[in-house]
């Protein structure tokens, strides 16, 4: 199954009652394991979560912290990009040449790299 693929089955468990919008994330691990999210909204809006910070969770739930390559899908005009705070949780675990590919339910795909998404990132270097 492709990375896509994976976004678009987990896709289905979204819980997004509130924007009616459902999305599914899926990344891929050096160790090559796939790791699967799907937003899930609460009634308290702010509490709600997106996909790719699922999919991230899952992957440091099993002992995973280096993603290569990322999958975004959404039943959306155009290709649906991470939203800010996920290109910084993404960027966390990817270098800045990791693909994200967007996709929509009905085909459309549009690849980026983490510092396309990301352009100029904080990290840890900063603090050093
Ligand atoms: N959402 C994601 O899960 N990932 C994205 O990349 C964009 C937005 C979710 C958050 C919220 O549940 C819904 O989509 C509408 O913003």
């Amino acid at each position: 199954m492709s990375l896509m693929d994976a976004a678009r089955a987990v896709r289905d468990n979204a819980h997004a009652p509130y924007s009616n919008f459902k999305v599914g994330a899926a990344v891929r691990t050096q160790a090559g394991d796939v790791f699967v999210g799907c937003n899930v909204e609460n009634v308290a809006y702010p509490e709600g979560t997106c996909a790719e910070a699922g999919a991230l969770a899952a992957m440091v739930a099993a002992g995973q912290g280096q993603i290569t390559e990322v999958a975004v899908i959404a039943d959306s005009p155009s290709p649906v990009p991470p939203c800010g705070g996920c290109r910084q949780k993404l960027r966390e675990f990817g270098a800045a040449d990791v693909v994200v590919t967007m996709g929509t339910t009905d085909g459309k795909t549009l690849e980026m790299t983490l510092e396309q998404l990301l352009p100029g990132a904080f990290d840890a270097s900063h603090m050093e």
